[in-house]
């Protein structure tokens, strides 16, 4: 189990399962604001459904395939942060991943969250290459904020997955930024 204080405000802990009903209310409460961007918040309609959520991610913490971080700002459970460890020894990749509900935007939380991960990352797991996703309907209908965030964590655009996604029933490309170790150990 792990718990890292990042400030007064902003800690990380593994995801637990009381943490499921104020996961239901993020949901509830940005429905619209979640499904904007993806299809699978529509499938969280229960405690049950974040109770079975949050113990998919305890299981692939336990097998050592992901590193689940709940964000907790000021007290509150806020959204989930993770580094999904796809292959630890040859090519040493893993994926970057986050939701962070609609009232708690704009205060870094998930910018900070993820450096932690990053550091972990490279310099605990000896990752070499972290990558992140993010849809994009249009130059002018795409996730923004994820944009930012990549290259706020110093993350390079290296392509486009083309309607490698699906958001509001449709097929959307997904915007690809990596970053290698070398880049974080050089840009720290
Ligand atoms: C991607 C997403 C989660 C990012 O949220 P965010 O609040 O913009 O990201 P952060 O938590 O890193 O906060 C960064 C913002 O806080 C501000 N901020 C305040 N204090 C900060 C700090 N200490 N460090 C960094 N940024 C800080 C920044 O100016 C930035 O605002 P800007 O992007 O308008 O410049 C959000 O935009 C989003 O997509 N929400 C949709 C639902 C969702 O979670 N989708 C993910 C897949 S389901």
């Amino acid at each position: 189990m792990f718990t890292h204080p990042i400030n007064d405000n902003l800690l990380l802990r593994l995801p637990e399962e009381r943490d499921a009903e104020a996961m239901l209310a993020l949901f509830e409460n940005g429905r619209n604001y979640f499904t904007y961007w993806s299809d699978w918040p529509k499938r969280m309609q229960t405690v049950a459904d974040c109770q079975a959520l949050i113990l998919r991610h305890r299981r692939a913490f336990a097998e050592e395939k992901e590193i689940p971080a709940a964000m907790i700002y000021q007290g509150q459970f806020a959204g989930i942060s993770s580094l999904e460890i796809q292959e630890r020894y040859v090519v040493k990749k893993g994926e970057l991943s986050y939701w962070l509900g609609e009232q708690f935007q704009g205060k870094g939380i998930v910018t900070q969250s993820c450096r932690v991960l990053l550091a972990h990352a490279f310099n605990d797991l000896g990752l070499n290459r972290l990558f992140l996703r993010f849809k994009h309907a249009s130059p002018d209908d795409e996730n923004s904020g994820s944009r930012r965030v990549a290259e706020r964590l110093g993350f390079v655009q290296e392509g486009v997955q083309r309607q490698g996604g699906v958001a509001r029933g449709q097929f959307m490309d997904m915007i690809v930024y990596s970053l290698l170790a070398e880049e974080w150990q050089t840009g720290r």
